[in-house]
């Protein structure tokens, strides 16, 4: 029987008149689809990490402005664009770390205010059209970063990865994890340590589901196993994704992603950020500014329903952390891999073709 390769699921879906999303909260165990018919429902989606992954939110966020502004009744331009700039700050609210989500809105307001002297109807399509593009490039933009990304994978490399960053995060293939996938494909005979990921587990559940079914040799280990890993020589280099790059190069991504490039440095091993444009804000000069998620207690006082710690213990639960610009070896970006000085180089990224 012929397996179909991770680096091929389609986790979002553009189906006629809805949007159909693998709902990952039941990965690994069951492959459940959710069809998502407004706003409200992508929304909550969102927030609940049904979808998830800075890329695929963007995707999702802009399907989801679609079916916002469809069935909208308005019928002059100034009160449909008050409407849609509403429906962007509502989706845009549903989590605040990964830029994507904001750029997608961005992008398809921007689109609103151009074509302010065309009819709604045509408005509306342009809109679906522009969604449906933002997709199929992340796609080619994954793509991109894969190819040029393994050319600093060494044969035969220890990598470790933290989070989910494959097909399910974004269009497909992914960021990190589709250097990961084009390295493995070149026949460069890697091994992956998946961190767990604690506390919704994405490693465990969503990265390790992934690169079984891509048959690449892995290992699962907890979050805190990095450091005796690096200590004993059993890792080469550390490839993560990122929810936001600042215009310097300090990079927010899931929380533990700090430990790691902490303990790279310390350990004199590659710490590599996999990053497409879309998350790079360059109107944030710094990471102090990129605002951190605080989820619920629930994530981290329970697993899968089960009480863990006592009855009302307090808990902080940011779902992100920043890792300082002087810790990042170098952002594989579709445009190129890019090294310090990161505010002059990432900033020519956004001048190049
Ligand atoms: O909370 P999540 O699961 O959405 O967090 C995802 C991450 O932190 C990923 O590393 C990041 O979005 C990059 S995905 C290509």
């Amino acid at each position: 029987m012929s397996r179909e390769k991770s680096s091929a699921v389609q986790s979002i879906e553009w189906r006629e008149d809805h949007v159909r999303i693998i709902d990952q909260t039941y990965l690994p165990g069951r492959t459940i689809y959710a069809d998502i018919y407004d706003v409200g429902q992508m929304w909550d989606a969102i927030r609940k990490l049904k979808v998830r992954g800075a890329p695929a939110i963007g995707i999702a966020a802009a399907y989801a402005f679609y079916l916002g502004i469809r069935d909208m009744e308005e019928q002059s331009y100034a009160g449909f664009r008050i409407e849609a700039e509403r429906i962007g700050q509502y989706l845009a609210s549903s989590r605040p770390t990964a830029v994507n989500l904001q750029w997608a809105v961005d992008r398809i307001l921007n689109t609103i205010h151009a074509l302010k002297d065309k009819p709604l109807a045509e408005i509306k399509q342009r809109i679906l059209n522009l969604a449906v593009t933002i997709h199929e490039e992340d796609k080619r933009i994954c793509k991109c970063i894969g190819e040029l990304g393994q050319e600093l994978i060494p044969k035969g490399a220890k990598i470790l990865t933290h989070c989910n960053t494959g097909s399910l995060a974004t269009g497909m293939y992914g960021t990190a994890l589709s250097v990961i996938y084009h390295a493995h494909e070149a026949g460069k005979k890697i091994h992956v340590w998946v961190d767990e990921t604690r506390p919704l587990l994405q490693g465990a559940r969503l990265t390790a589901w992934e690169l079984q079914r891509a048959e690449i040799p892995m290992k699962l280990v907890i979050d805190s196993a990095s450091g005796h890993l690096m200590k004993t020589g059993q890792v080469d280099l550390v490839i993560v994704g990122t929810d936001r790059v600042a215009a310097n190069g300090d990079t927010a991504n899931k929380i533990g992603t700090y430990n790691l490039a902490v303990l790279c440095k310390h350990h004199g091993i590659p710490f590599y950020i996999a990053a497409p444009l879309s998350s790079i804000d360059i109107s944030l000069p710094h990471g102090d500014d990129i605002p951190i998620e605080e989820r619920d207690s629930a994530e981290i006082t329970h697993i899968g329903g089960t009480q863990l710690a006592p009855a009302k213990t307090d808990t902080f639960n940011p779902a992100f952390d920043v890792s300082p610009n002087e810790l990042i070896t170098a952002f594989i970006t579709e445009k190129g891999i890019v090294k310090p000085p990161y505010t002059e180089n990432l900033a020519a990224l956004f001048s190049r073709d």
